[in-house]
C-alpha cells in the first residue's frame, strides 16, 4: 500500500476492438450494436501493428508517472489476452497475439507498477442483461465460465503484477436491456431500482480471495462492490469520507476513455495540474486516461498534455507525493500540501503584485523555496495574523509555481 499512497500519477489505458469505430468504449451500447454486428464490423480492424507500450511506457515515464493500468477487457467482452473462456480473444482474432504480456514486461522493465482492469459486465453475454435476479443460474453459469476463469488467467499467465482495477456498471442487469434493435435502450437504462448489483451477486468475496492467493501484495480497487483496498473517484476530485482510505481519482483527458478522434475537448494542462495538486492535498493521487487508436498510437494532443504535466512533475513532484493537507490555504494564491516540517503552496493564482498572503496563519518558517528556480529569495513578513511572502512569482511563470516553506517546528 505503501507504493500507492506516496505516489503522485498513473497513466489509464483505454484500449480495445471499439477504438476501430471511434467514438469512445460505450459506442456498442449507445449506437445499440448487437456483438454479432459489432464483431463482424469492427473486430478484425482492431490490428495493433504498431503496438509498442515501451512507447507508452516512455511517455508515462516523462510524464512522472508511477504505474500503468490498461483495459484487458471492457465492457464489449473482448479480451487483450489470451483466454480459453472465448474466441473474443486478442490471439484469435484482430491483433492475433496477446497484448497484455508486452504491456506487463513494458511496466517492468520502465520501472512502472502494473495495474490490469477487467470490466466484470460483459456485453457478449446475454445473462449479464437478464440478471441474477431473474436468471440466476445462467447468472452462476456466466461466473463460472466467464468472470471467475477471466480473473483467474489474468492473475497467473502474466507473473507478479500490482493492482486489479475492477470495473462495473449499476443498473444494466434487468432483464430488459440488450442492443437489439426492436428494444428501447433509453427506457431500459433508466429507473429502473430493482437492477442493482450487490458484490454477493458478483461473490465477490470468493472471487477477491482467489485473486489474493494467486497475487499476494496485490491492490483491488473498489468496484466489484467490496470495500478491499482502494476507492476510485471517476470524473470528480471527491475523496472518500475515511481520510486514511487509500483513494486515486481517474480521469480522461478529453472527454472520453476511448479512442474518439471528433473529440476535441481536451483540457489544459494547467487544469490537469490543478486537479493533481487539489487531490494530493487530500491524500490521493490521480489516474490520467488514453485512448490509443487501432494501432496503438496515442494521438498529439495526449502526448502533448503529458509533455507539459512531466516538466511540471519533474520540477514539483515532492509537493503531490505523499502529502497530506497543509491547510495554509489562501484567497490571494491557492491550497497547501504539507509532508513533515514542508509545506508546499500551489500558487493557483499567483498574483501580480509578487506577494502572497497566508491568512490566519500562526506557524513561523525557516525559508521560503521556488521549487524549480532556488536562486529567486523570497522574504517573509509577519503581520498581525498573516504571513506575507515577498517577491513570489508571477502567474506566467509556470504553470503552477510551488513554494516550498520549511516550518521552524512541525
Ligand atoms: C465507467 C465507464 C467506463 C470506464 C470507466 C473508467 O465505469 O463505464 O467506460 O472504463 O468508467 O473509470
Amino acid at each position: 500500500m505503501n507504493w500507492f499512497r506516496n505516489t503522485g500519477l498513473g497513466m489509464f489505458i483505454h484500449w480495445g476492438v471499439y477504438a476501430v469505430h471511434g467514438r469512445g468504449e460505450w459506442c456498442q451500447a449507445q449506437e445499440r450494436i448487437p456483438t454479432a454486428e459489432y464483431d463482424q464490423r469492427y473486430m478484425d480492424l482492431f490490428t495493433a501493428d504498431e503496438y509498442d507500450p515501451e512507447k507508452w511506457a516512455q511517455i508515462a515515464v516523462r510524464a512522472g508517472m508511477e504505474y500503468m493500468v490498461l483495459t484487458t477487457k471492457h465492457h464489449d467482452g473482448f479480451c487483450l489476452f489470451d483466454t480459453k473462456t472465448t474466441d473474443r480473444n486478442a490471439v484469435k482474432r484482430g491483433p492475433k497475439r496477446d497484448l497484455v504480456a508486452p504491456f506487463v514486461a513494458a511496466c517492468k522493465k520502465y520501472g512502472l507498477k502494473c495495474g490490469l482492469y477487467f470490466s466484470l459486465p460483459d456485453w457478449s453475454e446475454p445473462a449479464f442483461f437478464s440478471g441474477p435476479h431473474l436468471t440466476p443460474e445462467a447468472w452462476n453459469d456466466f461466473l463460472d465460465r466467464i468472470v471467475f476463469p477471466q480473473v483467474r488467467e489474468l492473475c497467473t499467465q502474466y507473473g507478479q503484477f500490482d493492482v486489479l482495477w475492477y470495473d462495473n456498471i449499476i443498473g444494466m442487469s434487468n432483464g430488459k436491456n440488450s442492443f437489439e434493435p426492436n428494444v428501447n435502450f433509453r427506457e431500459t437504462t433508466t429507473g429502473n431500482t430493482n437492477d442493482k448489483l450487490t458484490a454477493e451477486d458478483y461473490r465477490a468475496a470468493e472471487l477477491n480471495a482467489m485473486v489474493r492467493s494467486l497475487q499476494p501484495g496485490i491492490l483491488i480497487n473498489d468496484r466489484s462492490l467490496t470495500p478491499e483496498d482502494f476507492y476510485t473517484a471517476e470524473q470528480n476530485l471527491t475523496p472518500p469520507k475515511d481520510p486514511e482510505r487509500l483513494w486515486e481519482a481517474c480521469m480522461t483527458l478529453n472527454k472520453h476513455w476511448g479512442w474518439y478522434p471528433a473529440d476535441p475537448y481536451y483540457k489544459s494542462p494547467f487544469e490537469i495540474i490543478h486537479a493533481i495538486t487539489g487531490v494530493a492535498m487530500s491524500r490521493g493521487h490521480m489516474l490520467l486516461n488514453v485512448g490509443p487508436d487501432r494501432y496503438g498510437r496515442l494521438n498529439s494532443n495526449e502526448i502533448q498534455i503529458l509533455e507539459t504535466v512531466g516538466n511540471w512533475m519533474k520540477v514539483n513532484k515532492e509537493a503531490v507525493k505523499g502529502v497530506t493537507s497543509g491547510g495554509l490555504d489562501g484567497g490571494s494564491y491557492g491550497c497547501s500540501a504539507k509532508k513533515g516540517k514542508y509545506y508546499y503552496l500551489f500558487l493557483h493564482y499567483a498574483s501580480r503584485e509578487g506577494f502572497i498572503t497566508i491568512p490566519d496563519c500562526s506557524k513561523k518558517f525557516k525559508s521560503a523555496t521556488l521549487l524549480g528556480d532556488e536562486s529567486r529569495v523570497m522574504t517573509f513578513e509577519y503581520k498581525n495574523d498573516n504571513v506575507i511572502i515577498h517577491n513570489t512569482p508571477m502567474p506566467e511563470y509556470n504553470v503552477i509555481p510551488v513554494i516550498r516553506l520549511e516550518a521552524e517546528e512541525e
